[in-house]
């Protein structure tokens, strides 16, 4: 009987944040293990990985559903299918109801690629830039109702280079994503870190 807690992905297209939780879980010593991936696109290249890795996938297209609440109950039954403690958005690019964020809180989180509070929303690449900062990084935040506005779990920083494109400056942002969010959910499956629901901010558990 393994200890791990049970993982979902959620993603949207290419997955290479995804692939760096699948390839933390299968060290022996991961507190956590992948037991699904969901897009809300069928084409998701994302998909294939975790099918090759023999990992449960699922798809539901928004379209096939009256209401953004129903297909956010059709997800739910999945997640609840697959029996998991936590979920992890990962380039999943849909916006989610407070239902589903409540029925999910403290449990489900997201990478976003900013600083937060810097930055909510897209294109914060080329925003960092116009704004002239000389860093930038990203952020794995609990999941609430208000778009990117959870309490930060860990973050990761990156200088901005004379020069720098959206693009080059979104690679160097995504090593380091690679590397924390596995690390942000290891801490969290551990028990390391707990949302507080009364104060609606991190503390460790044994505080
Ligand atoms: C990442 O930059 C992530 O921070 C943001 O969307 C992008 C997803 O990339 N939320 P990938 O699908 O994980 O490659």
């Amino acid at each position: 009987m393994s200890g791990k807690k049970r993982v979902a992905i959620l993603i949207s297209g290419r997955g290479s944040n995804m692939t760096a939780l699948i390839e933390a879980a299968r060290n022996a010593d991961y507190p956590a293990q992948i037991v699904g991936v969901f897009s809300n696109r069928a084409a998701a290249p994302g998909l294939e990985y975790a099918r090759a890795e023999g990992i449960p996938t699922a798809t539901l297209a928004q379209s096939k559903f009256e209401t953004r609440l129903d297909f956010e109950n059709a997800l739910t039954a999945i997640l609840e299918g697959w029996r998991v403690d936590y979920v992890c958005l990962a380039g999943f690019m849909r916006i989610l109801t407070r239902e589903f964020t409540t029925r999910w809180l403290g449990k489900a989180i997201n990478i976003h690629p900013s600083l937060l509070p810097k930055y909510k929303g897209l294109d914060t690449h080329a925003r960092a830039i116009a704004a002239g900062d000389l860093e930038h990084g990203c952020s794995v935040h609990f999941v609430t109702p208000g778009l990117d506005e959870g309490p930060v779990i860990a973050q990761a920083r990156v200088p901005i280079q004379p020069g720098d494109t959206p693009e080059v400056l979104a690679a160097r942002v995504l090593v380091e994503e690679h590397k924390l969010y596995p690390r942000a959910l290891g801490m969290l499956a551990a028990g390391e870190i707990a949302l507080d629901t009364g104060l609606n901010k991190v503390r460790p558990l044994d505080a």
